[in-house]
């Protein structure tokens, strides 16, 4: 039944000649048939570069809207656009705005879950791979607002020793995920090493061997001696771990680290969105989608990522 779903999936994708791409939290059987998968980086970086005529895009809004941003000429299609995040919507654009009158000449920095609309007030966007690199990259003297995820945040100002002005947003997913499931992880698996995403909370970001946006934590399983890990973010990534490493273990840190709105991209609803041409994602205002994108691209300008805290073991 799934196979057969799949294969009319494929057909419709090649009949409308639509790429499919997928966030690594989307369930299996869709990462078993995107073109390409990948952390919000570098779907950025490839829904820049797509000649198809169609993105489905399976993740959430935020994310087929940053694609509309990147690529405005391409129909972009979000399967489900009830499909949100709560995090992105914890600010709006007039929130934005009193916080910048509030601390006149603060550059803003902008984590890419997030509305368009927040984007624009920004300026400069920034993913889980390349938070500290962007924050580095501004003048040291000018202040920094940081919106929407606190814990993202945080981790950005230990790692660069910035003051931040902090807006308190976070990922009510990655809430769930406490220490002592980090302690009792590492109890039941003595030896793996615990691979934890910036959205999770200090406590847990302290207790974890290295800090990694969802990519991050996929070269760096494939790089590293390691045979083992702990993994303390959504457990959609866990399929791509074990599919690209199969001789390595990964084990979730918490059961309950489940994001609902990732989940409710299913395979039927890709193929009634290829059938129907819809639902399309786009920016309406053209001045939004213009300040958004500068913010965007100035991001994609700065080409490094964050590093890890250390390299995996038998790296160069
Ligand atoms: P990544 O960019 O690390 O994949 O994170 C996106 C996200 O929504 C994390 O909750
Ligand atoms: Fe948003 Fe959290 Fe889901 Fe990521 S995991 S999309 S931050 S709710």
């Amino acid at each position: 039944m799934t196979n057969d779903l799949q294969q009319q999936i494929r057909r419709l994708a090649a009949e409308r000649r639509a790429i499919i791409l997928a966030h690594n939290y989307q369930p299996d059987e869709i990462q078993a048939l995107a073109d390409f998968t990948g952390d919000s980086l570098e779907l950025s970086r490839k829904a820049a570069q797509v000649e198809a005529e169609i993105i489905v895009f399976c993740g959430v809004y935020f994310m087929a809207e940053t694609a509309a941003l990147l690529n405005p000429t391409r129909t972009i299609l979000l399967p489900d656009t009830a499909a949100g995040c709560p995090m992105a919507d914890m600010i709006n654009a007039e929130q934005l705005r009193q916080l910048k009158q509030q601390h006149p000449g603060a550059v803003v920095v902008c984590y890419v879950n997030s509305t368009a609309e927040v984007k624009a007030e920004s300026d400069i966007c920034c993913t889980s791979a390349n938070a500290v690199p962007v924050v580095r990259s501004l003048p040291p003297q000018q202040p920094v607002i940081f919106v929407p995820d606190q814990h993202l945040g945080h981790f950005v100002q230990e790692r660069t020793g910035r003051p931040m002005i902090i807006w308190p947003g976070y990922c009510p997913t990655h809430m769930r995920i406490q220490e002592k499931d980090i302690a009792a992880a590492r109890h039941t698996h003595p030896g793996a090493l615990v691979l934890a995403h910036p959205e999770c909370s200090q406590p847990v970001r302290a207790a974890a061997d290295q800090v990694l946006s969802t990519g991050q934590m996929c070269r760096y399983a494939a790089a590293s001696d390691a045979a083992e890990f702990i993994i303390a973010t959504e457990a959609g990534i866990l399929y791509r771990l074990r599919r690209e490493n199969p001789g390595k273990r990964f084990h979730r840190a918490s059961a309950r680290a489940l994001c609902p709105n990732m989940k409710k991209i299913t395979l039927e609803k890709i193929r009634w969105s290829l059938q129907h041409r819809a639902p399309v994602v786009a920016i309406a205002d053209a001045g939004v989608q213009a300040r958004a994108r500068r913010a965007m691209d100035r991001m994609l300008a700065i080409a490094a990522e964050t590093p890890p805290a250390r390299p995996p073991a038998n790296s160069p």
